[in-house]
């Protein structure tokens, strides 16, 4: 009989640059309050990659590095990288082949992925994968974003939202039964009106024109991708808990994207789970896009038991959503 491997989360990394941006300082850029960023996001600051020769691929290799590091793991042992980002290096080529240049991940190939803020669920479904397959044993998958380089820092509405950073997550077969268990996925694609970063690719390419209207920055309507985002995350939560039998109490942690605290916030309303057990660390970084739900694992690892299982749900520009379940796994750990 084939029994189906479980890929597991083994080892968790992180980047954050040293650079904080706090509401208050926002407070002198554009019409705002420290007030009114906390009340209406959760937010008080976030992290800015404020060195001009470095980029999303540099903030994923410190991730990757801080992950080795801690792990033990050896980089030559690493087969492949799946880097989920809404920031890239470039357009063209890939960011992916730079990590592993910059992490020493010599006998890795990878490539990137692009479904914004729930790139990193759609990502570790496809490390999963891989690893099911058993073509692969150690697969790194990254969400990393400068979203600082896309940021209008004139635009109110979107300034106090977004940071920069990128976490790191190892892929290996599980030997017992914990591990990713189920994904739920979705997409609308009449969301790409509310949330985009409208010029710079094929349908509107660099030009002095979109230059001169903004067209390369961030454009949201707020208001609609915050309703849709609390449909989205709780529906798909909803529709996993009943495919996987599990009801509110047998959730011992949800990692929601960090969006908006409000967000959060209904979505544990809805599915009538405590708060106390939703990791939460929007007020420190913000909206990081792909890498909230990495940095969210790598800030809370300490909590997590194995055998834990844990509702992952991401909801972005697209629209892109869904949510997660796995089983938290053994972690490696460095014997200092
Ligand atoms: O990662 C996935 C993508 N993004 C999201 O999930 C974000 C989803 N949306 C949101 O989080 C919220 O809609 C926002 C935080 C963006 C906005 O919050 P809101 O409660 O929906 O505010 P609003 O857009 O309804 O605006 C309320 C008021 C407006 O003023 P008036 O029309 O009532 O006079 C805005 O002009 O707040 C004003 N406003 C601000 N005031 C101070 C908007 N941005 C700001 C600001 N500071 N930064």
């Amino acid at each position: 009989m084939i029994t189906k491997k479980n890929a597991t989360i083994t080892a968790v990394g992180g980047y954050v640059p040293d650079t904080i941006l706090t509401n208050k300082m926002l407070e002198s850029k554009v019409n705002t309050s420290d007030e009114w960023i906390t009340s209406r996001t959760g937010i008080k600051e976030r992290r800015i990659l404020n060195d001009v020769n470095l980029a999303t691929s540099d903030m994923a290799a410190f991730a990757v590095k801080n992950l080795l590091q801690e792990s033990g793991i050896d980089p030559k042992s690493i087969d492949c990288v799946i880097l989920a980002t809404s920031t890239p290096d470039h357009i063209l080529a890939p960011t992916a082949p730079l990590i592993c240049e910059k992490a020493g991940l010599i006998n890795a190939w990878g490539f990137d992925l692009n479904a914004a803020c729930s790139g990193f669920l759609y990502a570790l479904s496809v490390g999963a994968s891989f690893i099911e397959s058993n073509r692969y044993k150690r697969i790194i998958v990254i969400g990393a974003d400068q979203m600082s380089a896309i940021v209008n820092y004139e635009d109110r509405d979107t300034c106090v939202l977004f940071g920069d950073g990128a976490g790191a997550v190892l892929l290996e077969s599980s030997t017992d039964e914990n591990g990713l268990i189920d994904n739920i996925f979705k997409v609308d694609g009449k969301g790409n009106a509310f949330l985009s970063v409208p010029a710079g690719g094929s349908l509107f390419p660099a030009s002095a024109l979109t230059i001169e209207h903004k067209k390369h920055f961030i454009q949201q309507d707020g208001r609609t991708v915050f309703k849709s985002a609390i449909l989205g995350m709780t529906s798909t939560c909803i529709e996993i808990m009943e495919r996987n039998a599990l009801k509110t109490e047998d959730i011992d942690w949800i990692i929601p994207h960090q969006a908006n605290l409000r967000i959060i916030e209904a979505v544990s309303n809805n599915l009538n789970f405590p708060m106390n057990k939703v990791k939460v660390n929007i007020e420190k970084y913000g909206n990081t896009t792909a890498a909230t739900i990495p940095l969210c694992m790598w800030d809370f690892k300490k909590d997590f038991k194995e055998g834990d299982n844990l509702l992952v749900t991401a909801f972005g520009a697209g629209f892109t959503y869904g949510s997660t379940f796995l089983k938290w796994g053994k972690q490696h750990t460095q014997k200092l």
